[in-house]
Order: structure tokens, then sequence, then C-alpha cells
């Protein structure tokens, strides 16, 4: 796919299962970061509930609103043109009921500019990706580590390490697909079951931390910078140390200003 004005659309997506090479995808959070994400022709951008910790310095991805994912969801919707912008639907907004996910999700597509929303869980929340794409809102399912179920899950771990685990990950990606989704997210689970995963379903798997065969992979926009304080997770592919930089320029205009 080379075309230099490509507009993705789910079926794009779609077609990047079992291409020659892994696709990369990328979360961003601003108008200027869709726009560079978007010019590099990433095929697909999340506005990722990472936001909690990466724009509104939470501690966990509980605590963000639907309020403030939606202004950052219309913000890199502005910046971008090429890629297919994914809004994660945040703790709580879709849970509760099918009715509720429905009317979140929405919010997304009518206000936000995204074609697509992403929800965490396998089986038990199937019927909630089925409503969805019943009623044309395309999902991106999301499962093994899912940071929102951070306190059941005792902290952020490896999931799907014993057989047992590792089955119900596996029955959690076929549930996924069935209920419509166009593609699934892989967090932190071990590469032989991801490997495994991928070659089971037909639709595109997107992995972090979670090896080198799942048809595409996913960082956050501020870990592959090094744009944080905290040292980013093992899984993270940084290239720079824009934290580091950015406080020497901001140092040394500081400086400038009080020479004159
Ligand atoms: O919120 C996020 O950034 C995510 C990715 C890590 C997949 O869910």
């Amino acid at each position: 796919m080379s075309s230099s004005s490509i507009k993705f659309t789910i079926n794009h997506i779609k077609k990047l299962k079992n291409t020659a090479a892994p696709f990369a995808t990328l979360t961003a959070y601003d108008f200027t970061s869709g726009q560079i994400i978007d010019e590099a022709q990433i095929p697909l951008i999340l506005v990722g509930d990472s936001a909690s910790m990466m724009i509104y310095g939470y501690d966990t991805t509980l605590p963000i609103t639907m309020e403030e994912m939606l202004l950052i969801v219309k913000a890199v919707s502005r910046g971008v043109k090429c890629s297919l912008v994914v809004a994660d639907m945040p703790f709580l907004s879709y849970q509760p009921s099918i009715e509720e996910t429905i009317k979140n999700a929405g919010l997304f597509l009518k206000e936000g500019g995204a074609s697509a929303v992403k929800l965490e869980g396998g089986q038990h929340i199937g019927k909630h990706i089925k409503g969805l794409v019943d009623c044309g809102i395309p999902v991106l399912g999301h499962i093994g580590l899912t940071p929102q179920s951070y306190h059941q899950l005792s902290g952020y771990k490896i999931q799907g390490k014993n057989p047992k685990d590792a089955q119900k990950i596996i029955d959690d990606a076929l549930s996924v697909q069935e209920s419509g989704a166009f593609g699934v997210v892989l967090e932190c689970i071990p590469p032989e079951l991801a490997k495994k995963i991928t070659k089971t379903l037909s639709i595109p798997t997107i992995g972090i931390g979670s090896g080198k065969h799942c048809d595409g992979q996913i960082q956050v926009f501020h870990d592959i910078l090094g744009y944080g304080p905290s040292k980013p997770p093992k899984h993270a592919m940084q290239y720079d140390n824009m934290y580091k930089n950015v406080a020497t320029v901001v140092q040394q205009y500081k400086k400038d200003v009080e020479n004159n």
C-alpha cells in the first residue's frame, strides 16, 4: 500500500492480515502528533486511554473520563487526513450496559471524528462489541493485559503464561472476532501465544509486548520518544530521550532571557 494520499479504511486494515511485513501503529493525543503520524502514513492511530497518564497525569487509565477523551479525539482527528483514527473507550464508558456503550462510542464518531472505537475485554464483552458493530460502529478489540482491570489483575503482568490462562486468551480472541471486531490488540502475552492467535484469527492482530509474530505492532507515542518523566515499560521501543532534550531547551531559553 504505497499511494501518497490513501485514506485508510476498515477494509484496508483488514487486508493488512498476513502481509509480507508487519504494519506499525501508534497512539496520539493531540493535533500535532496526529499530523506527524499521519504524514508518516501509519495506517491506524489509537487515541489511547493511556492519555490518562501521558497527558492528564493520572496514575492509571482508570480515572480518565469520556469528556477528557473526547477533547483529545477531536484534536487528533483535526490533524489526520489518511490514518484511521480509533478512539479508546475509557473505563466504565462501556462496561455498564450495551446502551451506554453505543451512546458513548457514538459520540467518538459523531463529535470526535473517529472512525472506530477500541474496548478492552474478551468473551464477557462480546455482546457489547456486537451491539456496536450492528449500529455501524467498527470495533478494535483488546485482550491479554487489559490495563483497565489493573486491580483485578493485581498489577501490570504478562498474561496467559500457564495453559489454562493461555486457552482463555485464545477463547477471548475468537469471541472478539466472532462478535465482529475488525482487529484485536494483544497486550503483554507470550510471543508463542500471540503467534498461535495470529495464525488462528482471520482478523489482524496488533501486538504490544507480545513479540514479533503479530500482524502489526502498536507503541505509545511518548514511549518511542522517551517523552515522560518515568521509565517507559520494558516493551517500549524508545528512539530518543525527548524529556531530557526538551528540559535542556527550556533551561536554555530561561538562561537566554535572564541574560537579556
Ligand atoms: O491506551 C493505549 O495506549 C493502549 C495501547 C497500549 C494498546 O491501549
